[in-house]
């Protein structure tokens, strides 16, 4: 999710494997040390981030069979990609990957990162009171328009490291998580808009494309 006016908070530092966690590495930590090991977990690139119409954005994503360094190395690009874009939040499909699994970070731009990883992200319960927030998307980039959602929501899900959880978001978290949730689903925040809207939108989006395949830009 793009959200106005927010900018990358300020810490740097990329989110890191956990010490020591026994038996996670094991693959590939075979013939490594340390540090060439962690070295190598922190080499993180940016995907292209797909635009609005595509048809991978519009497609119900498939669950998450197996938490291995595959996934996490899927999900160390999101974020990056994430932060890079600016953005608050990002999901498998909007890099091209037909997975259940997102990324965001909302936490003020004044204070250090912290990125989350939601795997089969599951909503268990949807606060009554609603809240309206100004969203953007990187597959719709520069539009915004205010969205109604439930202002806070309990979600389960599994973590980086394979763990199931259960977190309650609200504020921007809560928008953020359920936009993104939407994506798995194949649902974009214009889809909350009216037809003629959308439409002028999606037209837009085409132009942009248009434009950037003319300039040699991918996706
Ligand atoms: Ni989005």
């Amino acid at each position: 999710m793009a959200s106005r006016g927010w900018t990358a908070p300020k810490a740097r530092r990329p989110p890191r494997a956990p010490q020591g966690a026994a038996g996670i590495d094991a693959g590939i930590d075979a013939g490594i040390d340390r540090a060439r090991r962690d070295g190598y977990l922190r080499a993180m690139s940016t995907r292209s981030i797909l635009i609005h119409p595509d048809p991978r954005l519009k497609k119900v994503c498939a669950p998450v069979a197996a938490v291995d360094e595959r996934l996490r190395s899927l999900l160390d690009d999101m974020l990056e990609t994430m932060y890079a874009a600016p953005g608050v939040g990002l999901a498998a499909p909007q890099v091209g990957v037909d997975a259940r699994a997102l990324v965001m970070d909302c936490a003020d731009k004044d204070g250090p990162r912290a990125p989350m990883c939601l795997i089969n992200p599951e909503i268990l319960w949807r606060a009554e009171a609603l809240n309206e927030h100004e969203e953007g998307c990187l597959s719709i980039p520069d539009i915004y328009a205010p969205i109604t959602r439930p202002a806070s929501v309990a979600v389960r899900f599994t973590d980086r490291e394979g763990a199931v959880r259960e977190a309650a978001f609200d504020g921007l978290w809560a928008t953020c998580v359920q936009h993104e949730i939407d994506h798995l689903d194949g649902k974009l925040f214009i889809d909350y808009l009216g037809a003629a809207k959308r439409m002028l939108i999606t037209e837009k989006m085409r132009k942009l494309k248009r434009e950037r395949a003319k300039a040699g830009i991918s996706a």
